[in-house]
């Protein structure tokens, strides 16, 4: 950084430093012209797709807000029991859902927020006890609000989903299980060094609306940050390298 730049103060460098380039003094792929990678993972419009029941159509156990915070907790052991396609819906929704657009559709705008509204993550969900769905891996398409079937799974599904997360077997014996993966370039054509910060603080807004929508009806849920990076991403169909998991959550009637 020159001298002249030095001496200026933070708010102002920040406004000098033009195209969202922080005190970096990287260019962006932004700043230089290149296009925005897509908002959200594409698909293949033929393969199996699921609808979702509205989330407002979920019945709420309680719309207490102060309670969620204060009665928040992990929670590990979880009720054999499933969950109605409704309160996936309903969980979906408030950790990953589009509300809006920015104009010209250059960013989503979500339940959650994101630096720069990048919203660099893609949710699978690990389906063992859902009502209505197989046991299976799937994948949350945000702009339909829809499911997309990744890979079908057999009695062994809650086995091998715990064996993902270290062996923490109870990241399995639950209803489904969230895998939030980050899709980094999403972050890094704005911000080349900084996504990686940014990212894991995104990640933490999702998994904390969970908890608190979790409390909403009735289930519980823990953050698992403990999990076999290879095993995670093959589970989801990942490559690992541009998109990988980085953090887990299984949810459950408690
Ligand atoms: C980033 C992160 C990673 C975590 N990883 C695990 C984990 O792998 N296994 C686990 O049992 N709990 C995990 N937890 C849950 C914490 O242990 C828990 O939040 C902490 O003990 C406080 O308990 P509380 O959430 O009930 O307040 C994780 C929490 C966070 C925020």
């Amino acid at each position: 950084m020159s001298e002249e730049l030095r001496e200026l103060d933070p708010i102002t460098l920040r406004y000098y430093l033009k195209d969202h380039e922080w005190t970096d003094h990287v260019k962006s792929d932004q700043s230089l012209g290149k296009p925005q990678p897509p908002l959200v993972k594409p698909y293949d419009p033929n393969g199996e797709i699921i609808d979702l029941p509205a989330p407002e159509k979920c019945a709420l156990k309680h719309n207490d807000l102060s309670r969620a915070f204060v009665e928040r907790k992990s929670n590990r052991l979880f009720k054999k029991e499933s969950i109605s396609l409704e309160e996936l819906s309903y969980l979906l929704f408030n950790t990953q859902g589009i509300r809006d657009y920015r104009p010209g559709k250059t960013a989503t705008l979500r339940t959650v927020p994101s630096a720069g509204a990048r919203h660099p993550f893609e949710t699978y969900l690990a389906c063992m006890n859902v009502e209505g769905l197989k046991r299976a891996i799937y994948r949350y398409l945000p702009e339909e609000h829809k499911l997309l079937l990744v890979r079908e799974y057999g009695d062994d599904m809650e086995e091998i989903v715990g064996a993902s997360a270290n062996k923490q077997i109870f990241v399995g014996r639950c209803a489904v299980t969230f895998f939030w993966s980050a899709v980094m370039y999403r972050s890094e054509w704005r911000y080349p060094t900084h996504a990686q910060k940014v990212v894991l603080i995104d990640v933490g807004h999702v998994c904390q609306n969970l908890y608190l929508a979790c409390e909403a009806i009735g289930c519980g849920t823990c953050g698992i940050g403990a999990y076999n990076q290879q095993k995670v991403d093959e589970l989801c169909e990942i490559d690992g390298v541009d998109e990988f998991v980085v953090y887990l959550a299984p949810v459950g009637r408690v």
